[in-house]
């Protein structure tokens, strides 16, 4: 047996379903919200990342499976999506196309993680884009959609939103240079990651949960101290849409997201129920990126979540359905054609039912054992008689059958 690769996993028939569902109710909610679906490529330039996600993160520097192909070009599988998604936007002028240019996709994305529950190394996510608007009120929709989404899949009890400004490009690096002065001071308490961090991508190290780090962090100057007055009044008008809806929230300073691109808003939606990996969706403005990556200067904002996360969330409040209304079984060989057709008639009469059709060898109890194993309400047995009388319309059995058995 040749196993799969660690870090990546087969979605089992028992859990597609609550899968399926999950893509099912965010495409629809996506759509009711105007936007429209993208599909991007699996594989993309690695500068594309290297430029969009930024050289100093881990996602950049550790993560990536990056490659050079046969024709000697620099290759990556997407680590994330929103800078192909950002690529796509200006590649194809969607700007012009799009009554509004509010986008959305689904898909795996690859890092070299370790492996754990709900981190893999490849995972699927469904992320939301909006470009062109820079007001509060797009970022405030954006977390009312997961809102609802979160409402929807029965999941809201257990999520919780927390939200943070990274200010501008310049607040933060002000800020940066105030959290380098006060963390060099103490660098020899600090973890090994963050002594690496503190001179590759500082800000970081507000996302450590070494418990010495975290007590560390307790006296470092905050960011907020540093935000000018445009991003505080850009918050302040979020977290006033957010009150009126009543969406219910936490300003935590020390989110920061891992990627480089944020400017003000950022969030999470954390659970407690998933152990270490509780972050279910992360996103936040991304004011510059469209310019950085070749496009018209022109704000951006959005978020993904991590399906495999949602997904481990609804094991526990996910029935499954049955997997049958009606099995088709027959006796005798000669009547197996006939069941056949039957199960077309009533898949035509009643495209709602799912039918599922002895198809294949089995004895007659072997049949009915794997009726019952679908939780069909009906089976309907075609003998070696009614194959030999020659149903005149098989529709009339299915009508029957319905209306006796299914109502
Ligand atoms: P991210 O925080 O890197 O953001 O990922 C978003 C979500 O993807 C996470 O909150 C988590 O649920 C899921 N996720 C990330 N890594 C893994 C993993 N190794 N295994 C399982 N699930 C994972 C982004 O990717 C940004 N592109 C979000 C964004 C969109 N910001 C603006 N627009």
């Amino acid at each position: 047996m040749i196993p799969s690769i660690r870090g990546t996993r087969d979605i089992l028939p028992a859990e597609v379903g609550r899968w399926q569902r999950v893509e099912g109710v965010a495409r629809d909610l996506c759509a009711r919200y105007g936007y429209a679906e993208v599909r991007t490529p699996v594989i993309e330039r690695e500068e594309l990342f290297a430029k969009g996600t930024g050289e100093s993160t881990d996602i950049v520097q550790k993560e990536m499976y990056a490659f050079t192909d046969k024709g000697g070009d620099r290759i990556t599988l997407r680590p994330e999506a929103t800078p192909s998604m950002v690529r796509s936007f200006v590649e194809h002028a969607l700007e012009q196309e799009l009554p509004c240019a509010k986008l959305y996709s689904l898909g795996p994305m690859f890092r070299y993680e370790r492996p754990q529950k709900g981190r893999y190394r490849q995972f699927d996510q469904i992320g939301a884009e909006c470009f062109g608007m820079s007001g509060p009120d797009i970022d405030a929709e954006l977390l009312l959609m997961c809102a609802r989404l979160w409402q929807k899949l029965g999941i809201s009890d257990g999520v919780s939103l927390e939200l943070n400004s990274l200010g501008t490009a310049e607040s933060r690096a002000t800020y940066k240079e105030a959290l380098v002065e006060y963390l060099s001071k103490v660098k020899d308490e600090l973890d090994e990651d963050s002594q690496r961090r503190l001179t590759t991508n500082p800000l970081r190290i507000l996302d450590s949960k070494v418990p010495g780090t975290v007590k560390l962090l307790e006296d470092a100057p905050l960011l907020r101290d540093y935000i000018d007055d445009e991003s505080r009044q850009h918050l302040e008008g979020l977290c006033q849409i957010l009150d009126e809806a009543g969406i219910a929230y936490t300003i935590n300073p020390f989110i920061v997201r891992g990627l480089d691109y944020y400017n003000r808003t950022v969030f999470e939606w954390i659970t407690d129920s998933l152990g270490a990996q509780g972050t279910i969706c992360g996103g936040g403005r991304y004011d510059s990126l469209v310019e950085q990556i070749g496009g018209k200067p022109t704000p951006g904002v959005g978020f993904a979540m991590g399906m495999d996360r949602i997904a481990l969330m609804m094991e526990s409040n996910f029935n499954f359905s049955a997997e049958a209304d009606v099995y088709v079984a027959s006796i005798g060989q000669a009547s197996r054609q006939a069941a056949l057709l039957i199960a077309e008639d009533i898949r035509t009469v009643f495209p709602n039912l799912r039918t599922i059709v002895h198809c294949g060898d089995g004895k007659f109890k072997a049949q009915l054992k794997r009726a019952n194993l679908t939780e069909a309400k009906v089976a309907l047995i075609v003998g070696e008689n009614e194959f030999r009388t020659n149903l005149p319309l098989n529709s009339a059995v299915a009508l029957y059958v319905h209306k006796t058995h299914l109502g």
